[in-house]
């Protein structure tokens, strides 16, 4: 038995995959996986097995191959929002190598966790940055990127984060290339906007170090501002985004792929109530995520 929590990425979506940084945070909320010992490959969801012909059985068949393991029964159980851009997919990716790794004895490391769960996720998204599966096998807030991994980074005053779920995902694979089509038509503005990604989200790096909320709000709206720019937003979002504001959050912004999924708000403890009463007085699905202050810890893993 395993378990893997999901993720909400705070900023630097998208430009991770043009090798910047991006900042996750793990949610409390995620997936429990067991497996058993089996002759037979199977896989199980909620108590709901897996056809043979689904893209989940041919991600667990070379999550098992990747790891050198032999055939194994997994069941997995959800104990959050799927398909909605909050690392479900990433967080079962984790909690399955966990358990068919401890199920065979085998210790399984960082980087060898990471190489497993991109191979899952490489069934699902293409190219994935690698950044939901370093969030879910580490949690707390961590700074990825695709050269140097994930590392954890510190949190100076608690964070009080809100989630609303403002429409259904779209594709990832189909908003990453949204976003190539952006840089194929105009190079020069997109590699502007892109280093002025790579900047907020150095300088919301130091707010979360130092608790600046109010600078790292305004450095989330103009993340957003420049993502919008990119076409990822929808009239769902902007809607979320600017209820959020209004009822007294630092600042707002899609997070992951866009085209859809979540909005995340940056609040603190008074205002994070104020801002979920907003969205469910708009129907909206939402969640809360509380970091404590931490210090940063974790080694830099390499991607392999
Ligand atoms: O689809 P999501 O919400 O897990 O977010 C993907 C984030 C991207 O930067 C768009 C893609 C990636 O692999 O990092």
């Amino acid at each position: 038995m395993a378990s893997a929590n999901g993720k909400v990425i705070l900023c630097g979506e998208h430009s991770v995959v043009y090798g910047g940084d991006a900042l996750a945070v793990g949610l409390p909320y995620g997936v429990e996986a067991r497996a058993t010992a089996a002759d037979r490959l199977s896989l199980a969801i909620d108590g709901r097995v897996v056809d043979s012909s689904q893209p989940a059985i041919e991600a667990l068949t070379r999550v098992l191959r990747r790891l050198s393991l032999p055939e194994a029964a997994v069941d997995v159980e959800l104990h959050m929002p799927v398909g909605v851009g909050l690392g479900a997919s990433a967080a079962m990716a984790v909690a399955i190598t966990r358990a068919v790794s401890e199920l065979y004895q085998r210790t399984c490391d960082l980087s060898t966790l990471l190489a497993a769960a991109h191979v899952w996720e490489s069934v699902f998204h293409g190219t994935p940055s690698g950044v939901d599966a370093a969030c879910a096998a580490l949690g707390g807030c961590i700074s990825f990127n695709t050269r140097r991994g994930p590392v954890t980074t510190p949190v100076g005053a608690p964070l009080h984060l809100a989630i609303a779920v403002a429409s259904p995902a779209s594709l990832t694979k189909s908003m990453i290339e949204r976003v190539a089509a952006v840089r194929q038509r105009d190079g020069a503005g997109f590699e502007q906007t892109l280093s002025r990604v790579h900047q907020i989200v150095d300088a919301a790096r130091s707010a979360i170090a130092n608790g600046e909320h109010g600078l790292l709000g305004a450095l989330l709206d103009e993340n957003h501002a420049l993502l919008c720019q990119w076409g990822l937003s929808t009239p769902g979002i902007e809607t979320a985004c600017r209820a959020a504001r209004t009822a007294g959050a630092f600042g707002a912004k899609l997070t992951g792929a866009g085209g859809g999924g979540c909005v995340l708000a940056l609040c603190n403890a008074v205002t994070q109530p104020l801002v979920m009463n907003a969205w469910q007085r708009l129907s909206f699905q939402t969640l809360a995520v509380h970091l404590e202050p931490s210090s940063a810890q974790m080694a830099n893993v390499e991607r392999s």
